[in-house]
């Protein structure tokens, strides 16, 4: 437990926030004119989610939505990070536009204003509507133009109030999870179309926010990656270029574009996109912030069979190492390798736990120690002087966790999915304390 004596040092104004997203949490998936996703498809197709799980109710939150912004406001936070889903709003992913799901967003926003909240926005994370993807979904260059047009209504609509805009969250999982390992929707298997689509959705991230900017959006505009460092579980050649390599492919594939205009060489990066004149000027356009979301490290070893990774402070429920040092070598090592950063936050970290209710109460006391020691390595990051804005926990809630279905709980407060029912684990207590102590003045 955080001892009150800990220099709890966090920049002036450093915001604190929950996360979560539209597909996870919200249900009601063919209320009031939603169109499907592909993570409809996905999920209803048999052997792809743990127990056959689907969002089709996930945590009720269209309907729920009051509640769940007062337990937010509870938590003592100063900011709440959500996705809007595209096929609630564009139910084909273009043409007509759907007045009740922009509504609902609507409402959120002004009920997170009301109640002190900053609203923060990501506009795809991973609901494409499947109407784009019989079209060919992000293989088809024209989704690009789609999602630029998607972009720019929202940022028109809800732009005079949300704090900030990010475009993709996690591009490296569309790509590779859900068009190369086919973990995720789309469910594709091929190693090609996951490196076109991977450009392609740096491309529609430039196009988005040239669209935003051409329509006079205030709001600051980002993007969320995941990231990791990635450790050689030896000191041989062989470890060493399997750790550049994953890397490479991780952390790099997007930095690069983004940032340094060119995708990266590394030791077996043997696949690139096709890139047309102008693709790395589209892509590479001013970012206001960057997201970056981080779980674990990833663990190098070219031996057969590999090291195990030693599990430094324990292991999540998802199988997860728990690697807070993580966060400061990625920190640092970003800052190392491009110098002058955007804003950074911390968009998502957290710990799946197998949390049991006893009496009402949640003791998480691994989730606590996991924010803690995470929030020290983001403390040092900082301390050695990479410039982080925000920290929020991955989740708010208990959801829909993809294809592990509602078997991994990653919230700060349980849902039982047979009542609905909304407890705040110790963790959330936790955190609401901590906020407390960092935003000490100090003397
Ligand atoms: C991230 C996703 C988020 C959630 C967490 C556990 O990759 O952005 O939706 O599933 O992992």
């Amino acid at each position: 437990m955080t001892s009150r004596n800990d220099d709890l040092r966090y920049p002036p104004g450093f915001t604190w926030g929950v996360a979560t997203s539209a597909y996870q949490i919200e249900g009601a998936a063919a209320d009031e004119g939603r169109g499907p996703s592909i993570w409809d498809t996905f999920s209803h197709t048999p052997g792809k989610v743990v127990d056959g799980d689907t969002g089709d109710v996930a945590c009720d939150h269209y309907h729920r939505w009051r509640e769940d912004l007062d337990l937010i406001a509870s938590l003592g936070v100063d900011a709440y990070r959500f996705s809007i889903a595209w096929p609630r709003v564009q139910p084909a992913g273009q043409g007509a536009w759907n007045e009740a799901g922009l509504a609902f967003y609507d409402r959120l926003v002004d009920g997170l204003l009301e109640r002190g909240i900053r609203p923060f926005a990501t506009l795809y994370h991973w609901d494409l509507p499947q109407a784009l993807q019989d079209q060919g979904g992000w293989l088809n260059r024209d989704t690009c133009h789609r999602f630029a047009d998607y972009a720019a209504h929202i940022a028109g609509r809800l732009g005079d109030r949300l704090t900030s805009i990010a475009t993709h969250n996690e591009p490296w999982c569309t790509a590779v999870l859900g068009h190369q390992q086919g973990k995720f929707a789309p469910g594709m298997r091929d190693r090609t179309a996951a490196v076109e689509v991977s450009h392609h959705l740096l491309v529609s991230h430039g196009l988005a926010l040239q669209a935003m900017r051409a329509a006079g959006t205030k709001a600051p505009l980002g993007i969320v990656l995941n990231q990791s460092p990635a450790t050689p579980a030896t000191g041989s050649a062989f470890d060493r270029a399997l750790a550049e390599r994953e890397y490479a492919l991780f952390v790099r594939w997007y930095m690069e574009p983004l940032f340094l205009g060119r995708y990266p060489q590394a030791p077996g990066v043997d696949l690139y996109p096709t890139v047309f004149d102008n693709d790395f000027k589209i892509i590479g356009q001013p970012l206001d912030f960057l997201g970056i979301n981080y779980y674990t490290r990833i663990w190098a070893s070219a031996g057969e069979p590999p090291l195990p990774a030693p599990n430094a402070e324990g292991v999540s429920d998802m199988g997860w190492e728990t690697y807070p040092q993580g966060l400061t070598e990625l920190l640092v090592g970003l800052q190392r390798d491009h110098g002058r950063l955007p804003p950074i936050y911390i968009t998502e970290n957290g710990i799946a736990c197998a949390d049991v209710p006893q009496a009402g109460q949640v003791h998480d006391a691994q989730r606590i120690a996991y924010i803690e020691g995470h929030l020290k390595a983001l403390r040092d990051a900082i301390a050695q002087g990479v410039d982080v804005r925000g920290f929020f926990y991955w989740s708010l809630l208990d959801n829909f966790e993809w294809d592990s279905g509602y078997r991994k709980r990653f919230g700060l407060v349980h849902v039982d999915y047979a009542t609905q029912q909304r407890t705040p684990k110790d963790s959330a207590h936790w955190y609401r304390e901590h906020i407390g102590l960092a935003r000490r003045p100090r003397t």
